[in-house]
Order: structure tokens, then C-alpha cells, then sequence
């Protein structure tokens, strides 16, 4: 069952039932100033940090789902509806959410009148616009009551819905005018205020929550919009709220629009104050006057437009299969953004109160859009190297506002160095721009450190290295990309965190092959690396020590018939036909076939071919096989999950790409192909209510063959599944992939991919590449290397 469709032309979702299976949000904003939105226009806005600087409040894991956001009421007679179906959810007779490129727009209808809400961040500006027309079909005169509604949030995400001893007395706002200011903590220590204007007179105002909704009623039951009227209520502590009372008449026919702004605004010290008390309003103004009139507002609408028109138009294809196309020209690169400005902090699963940016995550996220923002790709880099140590060891994550490695969590994912050369290469080859290579990067940011990034690649190159374990293989540390195969924690206490407790390390023989894999791939990227730079003798070092690392995995890493997966603290398998559960795990199949170890002995088609009969299932391919069913305490979190979530036998969609990609360099291009779609959002759609999560972005985990409820989606948006299928299908499946002074094209395609173009921008020139499978074999002898090229140029690749 579907929600909605696609609507392809303009880039949108389109949903024409509120009553989806799960809220489906969409971002707005693209620099600083970010909003989430649902389909019923619940969501929460921020400046920059969703923790420390939220400016409307949002409360999660609530009952119901997905309460407070940007609402309107609006009162017709004794009817009151919100144009979004929520809170009030009154029937209406029309309603469409259409999730779009850094916009939403929610119309409702209801007695003949309608309601259109446009929403979007401007370019450059520290404010959402929320564009409201209303509309009078009907054929009688309408005198309705309109209001707005937001709740501010006390700054800080989380000390706003813990301290209430405090918080309940901190409260302040202003009022002037339309605008009502947020401005708690402003005479102190804080520089910034928040507004909620509009651009008309208003007939009443509320800034007291309890004023506005009555102290035990809900968002769908305020006492001033059954009374049709605010108190103009001024808060002082307790809960501040904005809320507009504006009486609209329509004629027949007649339509009116309201410019509502939702801003932010930073002051230096000396210029906070307009007089004693009295916030200076100005920059605020000036925000207001940039949208005070709807002409002011479409332009900067089409502005916004127009920026996704040209990020959108670097890598983009024709191939006659529309759920292809879709992915790769809109929604997969739209969530690459997304999962670059938001990381893993704010979404519907992600409070924006955990987590900073994680090592490894952003490294990865980094090949979903090097090809969109390369600048802001390069400063990525360089951040995320000087959070590293100096034996190439890292911090797991880090803190965006202050870029600073977040000691909570410490290191020792001895997985996360190779990520840095995964990343940096993918940001070399999409802009030949070495210069990065020159930049001098501190460790731990600590002034005085500072070594070339090359040198960083070096140090991570080696960390690897310096950390074998008995089998000549990676030492897994506290954990490789699957956070949760812990394998030297041996917790038995449900307060120790098993990302950060570690009870065993010293003599500990746990290795992992997954970190082989991920070795042997990036190993070879950073010898070619070397060798291009013309550092002989490293390249040498590098190709060496990788060819020693194949050689440990195919001693001692391969099972029979599959990779194993690891070794354990006492140096017994994990991943192998010798154990009882989690005989089989897809992070090393993925890896070591990526790195094609074992070829000779036809070592990766037999992981793959394991892989498509333990671990596939009608969802996708799950984590691990068997499931584990009981708690296993040298193993960690990965067994406490139930089967069939999440790491323990979840399909984690993150790691279905490393097997796409593993079948599309093995030459096996339907496989390929067909693990792909099994997962793309444009095919499950169809299964909407069971997939539950919106039908247009990726999820991170979908429940796996032993759950209650196997393709049921979690955690969608911010995953490092995103950046990871459009490796997947823009570079292997369509096979269009940069190289340091070539754009390489070397696809792997089903028979049903006879012929398409991909129009891909490459270091200032565009390239129209039509690729035509006219044997039907999918794959070329050779791949062909297209010099650089200035202008526009097409190119006909046959196969
Ligand atoms: C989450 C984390 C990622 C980790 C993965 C598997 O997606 O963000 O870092 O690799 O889980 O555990
Ligand atoms: C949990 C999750 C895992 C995530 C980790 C770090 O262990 O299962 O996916 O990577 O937390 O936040």
C-alpha cells in the first residue's frame, strides 16, 4: 500500500494521506540554520548545533507520535482545522504534503476554504519562511480566525527538558509589533535571540503556553483557538510559546497571503542592546524586510530552486527505468546532503542530543557529495584529521561546534585510520586538487603538532600495521565498523555503555577481517596514491604490506567456503561453520570480495555466492547468520539485540552496497543489480505500510528474516547507507568514476540496462556518456578512460 507517489518533474514526494505508517520529515536549510518537518508539520528548528542552540521545542518518543512543530488553526465557525491534519485532526476534505528539494509544502481544505503552506530556508538566511495562502472557494463570504504556534526551546536541547527547577523561572519574550522575540538567557551569558514575525497586522497575540493551550489540553484542544481569541499573554518563565491571532475575511474566490519568518539572530556584545532591557531588534528587521512581500519570497524561493537545479545536475542519467533514475538523479544525492549538514545528530531517530560526528560515518558520507560541495568536502577532511592521534589512532567522534574530539568516547575503532584514506583519495580523484595533500593538519588539535594530511595518511596507513594481532591480522581494538561486535568489553553490568567499556585488551588475540578487507582496499588506494606522487619506495612499503595481508587472510581468514569473520579474545573463530550462531557475517564477504582476495582460488564469487544463500532474504541481505538468541558475553551489544535487528541480523542497509559492489567488480552484473533495487526506496514504495519509514530515503536498518515483522524499516535519513549506494550505483553499476586524470567508465549492468546516459560534470567540463550494452554482457574487456576535457563532450561506450 502506498501513502503518496513520486512526482518526478519536481522533485517530490508526494503524500495524499496524513496517516502515514510513520511521521516522513524532510530537511530545510542547506548552510546554518536547519528545520526538520513531518508530513503533519511537526518538527523543530536549530541554528548550526541541534543540541545547543534549538530554537523551537520538540519533545520525542512521545505519546501521541510526532507532537508539536510550526501549526497552524484556523477557525471557521465552529469548525477548527490545521491545513496539515495535525494536532487538531479534523477531517479535511483535501490534503497533500509535497516533500521537495529543501522545501515542504502542506495544503489542506476544508468547508471551502483552502490552506497552502509553503516552507523553506532561503539561501543565506538565519530563518525558515513559512508562506501560508488561503483561499476562498467556497461560495459564501468566510470571516475565519487564523493562529500560528511554536514553542520555543530554552537553547540547550537537553538541560531544556531536564532542570525545570530552573527552567520554569527563565523565561523571557518580546513583543513588537508582529514579531514576538525569544530572548531567555539573553541579558546573560547568551548572544542570541529568536523571532516569529508576520508580515501583517495581527489581531491578538500569546506567549504563555498555559495561556494559549489551557494547562490540560493538548496541541489539538487550545482554549484560544476555541475561544477564537488570544489573551496576549506575556511569558515570564514557565513554558514561552509564540503564537499570531490574525481574523481573515475572504470573499468568494478571494485569496490572501501571510509571510510568517522564523528567525535566528547573533549579536557582538557591545550592539546586543537597544536600550536598557531591550533587545536590538535591528538585524531581526532587516530579515523581516527581506520577506516581507510573497514577490520577495518567490524569488528567493526560485533561488533556492535553482541552487538544487545546479547540485543536481552534476551526475545525473536517462535510462528508461524511472525507479533508477529517481534514485540517482534526486533522492539518493538529496540524502547525501542531508547526512552531510545533519551527520547523525537530528533526525526522527536521532534526538540531536547524542552524538557528534562520528570518524568513520563522516569519512564515508564524504563520497556522496565530494562530486556536489568539493570545498566544503576539503574543510571535512581537514577537521576530521585533526582529531586524529599521533600513532594514527582517532577519536571516534567529534563535536561540530567545537571540532573538538569528544573524550566520552575516546578511541581505539581500529577500523577508523583507513577511513581517512578512503575519504581523502575519493576528494583527490573527484578534484585532482593535491594541494590538500600539502595542508598542515594538527593531532588531537593541539597547536604545535602539526604534520602534513599526507603524513596523516601515513600515520593511519601504519596504525593498522602496528596493530596485529596473532594471525598477522588487524587487531580489532574496541570495535571495526560494526560497533557492536565487541569483542573485548565482557560486560555483565546493564549501566557500562559496551561502546566504551572495555573489561579485557591486554593479551587480547581479537582480530578482524573485516578490517583486512578495508586494509587490502585502502592499502592499495594509498600505494597508487604514493606512486602517482612519485614516492617510489612508500608505494613499494604500501603494495607489500597488502600483499602480506592478503596472504594472512587467505591462511587464515578463510573458512571454506566463506571469510570468517574475526577472531575472539581467547583467538577462537567468529563467522565460521564451526560455530552455532553467527556462523556467517556480510562485512567481511563485502570487504575481502571488494579487495579481491584469494582470486586465484575463486575466493570472492563463493563469499558472494555464501552470501545470496545464507544471507539474503526478500528485504535485502541481513548482517549475520544464524541469529543469535542468547546473550553471547565475549561477543558484546551485537548479541543482546532480539534476531533479526539492527547488527544482529538486521539488514543493515549501510553494508548491502559493499556486496553490490563486490558482485559488480566480480563481473556479476544482475546480482548486482538486483541486490540494489531489493533495497532502493523508489522499489519498496510499494510496501509502504510495512516498510513504515518514508518510501524516498534510505533507512539504516530494515528488520531482518528472524524478526516479528522482516522489511520493516528503522532509522531512516542519516545513515551511511546513503553515501554507500550512490558509490554503488553512480561508480559501479553505471560505472562512471573519477580517477586522478581520467573519468573512468566501467559499468556492470543487468540484461534489462540496454542503454542509458549519464551527464556527468568532472573537474569543469561536462561529459554525456551514453553506454550501450549491445552484447548484453554488462560488463567492458576493459574500462575505458576518458582524458580531461574542457567544454561539453559526448562520449559512446559500447559494450
Ligand atoms: C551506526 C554507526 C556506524 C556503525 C554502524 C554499525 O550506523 O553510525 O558508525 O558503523 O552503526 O554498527
Ligand atoms: C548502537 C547501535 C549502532 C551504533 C552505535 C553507536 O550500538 O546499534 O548501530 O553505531 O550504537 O551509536
Amino acid at each position: 500500500m502506498k501513502f503518496g507517489h513520486f512526482d518526478d518533474a519536481n522533485r517530490e514526494y508526494v503524500i495524499t494521506n496524513p496517516r502515514t505508517p510513520w511521521p516522513w520529515i524532510n530537511y530545510l536549510g542547506c548552510e546554518e540554520f536547519f528545520s526538520l518537518v513531518s508530513n503533519t508539520a511537526g518538527g523543530y528548528s536549530f541554528y548550526k548545533d541541534a543540541k545547543f542552540r534549538r530554537i523551537s521545542r520538540y519533545r520525542y518518543n512521545g505519546v501521541p507520535m510526532d507532537a508539536g512543530g510550526m501549526y497552524f488553526y484556523i477557525k471557521d465557525g465552529a469548525t477548527i482545522w490545521n491545513p496539515g491534519w495535525k494536532p487538531c485532526k479534523t477531517e479535511l476534505d483535501f490534503y497533500e504534503c509535497r516533500h521537495g528539494m529543501g522545501y515542504t509544502r502542506i495544503t489542506g481544505a476544508k468547508d471551502g476554504v483552502s490552506a497552502s503552506l509553503l516552507m523553506f530556508v532561503p539561501l543565506r538566511t538565519n530563518a525558515q519562511i513559512l508562506k501560508l495562502t488561503l483561499r476562498n472557494d467556497s461560495k459564501r463570504a468566510k470571516r475565519l480566525k487564523l493562529f500560528s504556534f511554536v514553542e520555543w526551546c530554552l537553547w540547550n536541547a537537553s538541560t531544556d527538558m531536564e532542570n525545570f527547577q530552573r527552567n520554569f523561572s527563565t523565561g523571557e519574550v518580546e513583543i513588537d509589533g508582529s514579531t514576538i522575540y525569544h530572548k531567555t538567557e539573553y541579558k546573560e551569558r547568551r548572544n542570541h535571540y529568536a523571532f516569529y514575525g508576520v508580515n501583517a497586522k495581527i489581531d491578538g497575540f500569546d506567549t504563555d503556553r498555559e495561556t494559549f493551550l489551557g494547562l490540560y489540553n493538548g496541541f489539538d484542544d487550545p482554549d484560544a483557538v476555541r475561544a477564537g481569541k488570544c489573551a496576549n499573554s506575556v511569558a515570564h518563565g514557565w513554558s514561552p510559546i509564540a503564537a499570531h491571532q490574525l481574523d481573515v475575511a475572504l470573499r468568494p474566490g478571494e485569496s490572501k497571503e501571510l509571510v510568517f519568518t522564523l528567525g535566528y539572530v547573533e549579536l557582538p556584545e557591545a550592539e546586543k542592546w537597544q536600550r536598557k532591557g531591550v533587545v536590538n531588534k535591528k538585524p531581526a528587521k532587516a530579515i523581516l524586510k527581506r520577506f516581507d512581500t510573497s514577490a520577495k519570497v518567490d524569488r528567493a524561493f526560485a533561488q533556492l530552486k535553482s541552487y538544487w537545479d545546479d547540485l543536481l545536475s552534476r551526475y545525473s542519467v536517462k535510462s528508461g527505468n524511472e525507479r533508477l533514475d529517481r534514485m540517482v538523479n534526486v533522492w539518493n544525492q538529496y540524502q547525501c546532503m542531508v547526512t552531510f549538514n545533519m551527520s547523525r545528530s537530528a533526525s526522527f531517530f536521532e534526538s540531536g542530543i547524542g552524538r557528534g560526528m562520528g570518524f568513520r560515518d563522516s569519512n564515508q558520507d564524504l563520497v556522496g557529495f565530494v562530486h556536489q560541495i568539493p570545498d566544503r568536502a576539503r574543510e571535512r577532511i581537514l577537521d576530521i584529521a585533526a582529531t586524529q592521534f599521533p600513532d594514527g589512532g582517532c577519536y571516534h567522534q567529534y563535536q561540530p561546534l567545537t571540532k573538538r574530539g569528544n573524550n566520552d568516547i575516546g578511541g581505539g575503532f581500529n577500523d577508523d585510520p583507513m577511513w581517512l584514506i578512503f575519504g581523502t583519495v575519493a576528494y583527490l580523484k573527484e578534484t585532482g586538487d593535491f594541494s590538500i595533500l600539502e595542508e598542515k593538519v594538527p593531532f588531537d588539535n593541539k597547536k604545535g603538532s602539526e604534520v602534513t594530511l599526507f603524513e596523516h595518511l601515513k600515520v593511519s596507513f601504519d596504525h593498522v600495521l602496528n596493530n596485529l594481532g596473532p594471525h598477522k591480522l588487524p587487531l580489532i581494538g574496541r570495535a571495526d565498523w560494526n560497533d557492536c561486535l565487541n569483542l573485548n568489553c565482557f560486560s555483565h553490568d546493564p549501566n557500562e555503555s559496551f561502546q566504551t567499556t572495555e573489561n579485557k585488551t591486554k593479551g587480547s588475540k581479537a582480530e578482524s577481517l573485516m578490517i583486512a578487507g578495508l586494509f587490502c582496499v585502502c592499502g592499495k588506494d594509498y600505494a597508487e596514491l604514493c606512486a602517482h606522487l612519485g614516492r617510489k619506495a612508500e608505494s613499494t612499503r604500501a603494495a607489500k604490506a597488502v600483499a602480506a595481508m592478503e596472504k594472512a587472510v587467505e591462511r587464515h581468514g578463510w573458512d571454506g567456503e566463506w571469510y570468517l569473520r574475526a577472531y575472539d579474545f581467547f583467538g577462537r573463530k567468529v563467522g565460521s561453520k564451526e560455530n552455532d550462531e553467527g556462523k556467517i557475517f556480510i562485512e567481511s564477504q563485502g570487504w575481502c570480495a571488494m579487495a579481491g582476495i584469494g582470486k586465484a582460488k575463486g575466493m570472492p564469487e563463493k563469499a558472494l555466492d555464501a552470501t545470496k544463500k545464507h544471507l539474503e532474504c526478500a528485504h535485502g541481505i541481513v548482517l549475520n547468520q544464524p541469529a543469535f538468541t542468547k546473550y553471547v558475553v565475549e561477543y558484546g551489544e551485537i548479541s543482546t539485540y532480539p534476531a533479526g535487528y539492527k547488527e544482529n541480523a538486521g539488514i543493515f542497509c549501510h553494508n548491502n552496497p559493499w556486496i553490490i559492489i563486490a558482485e559488480a567488480i566480480a563481473g556479476r552484473g544482475e546480482d548486482a543489480f538486483a541486490h540494489w533495487a531489493k533495497i532502493a526506496p523508489s522499489y519498496t514504495e510499494d510496501r509502504s505500510e510495512l516498510h513504515k519509514v518514508e518510501p524516498n530515503v534510505y533507512c539504516q536498518m530494515v528488520a531482518g528474516r528472524d524478526a516479528a515483522k522482516p522489511g520493516e524499516g528503522k532509522n531512516s535519513w542519516l545513515t551511511g547507507t546513503a553515501a554507500w549506494n550512490w558509490y554503488a550505483v553512480s561508480e559501479y553499476i553505471l560505472g562512471i568514476k573519477p580517477d586522478y586524470d581520467a573519468l573512468v567508465v566501467d559499468p556492470c549492468l543487468p540484461k534489462s540496462l540496454g542503454r542509458y546516459t549519464v551527464t556527468r560534470r568532472f573537474r569543469g567540463a561536462t561529459y554525456e556518456i551514453t553506454v550501450v550494452n549491445k552484447s548484453g554482457r554488462g560488463k567492458l574487456a576493459k574500462p575505458v578512460r576518458l582524458p580531461l576535457i574542457n567544454g561539453t563532450r559526448k562520449f559512446v561506450v559500447e559494450i
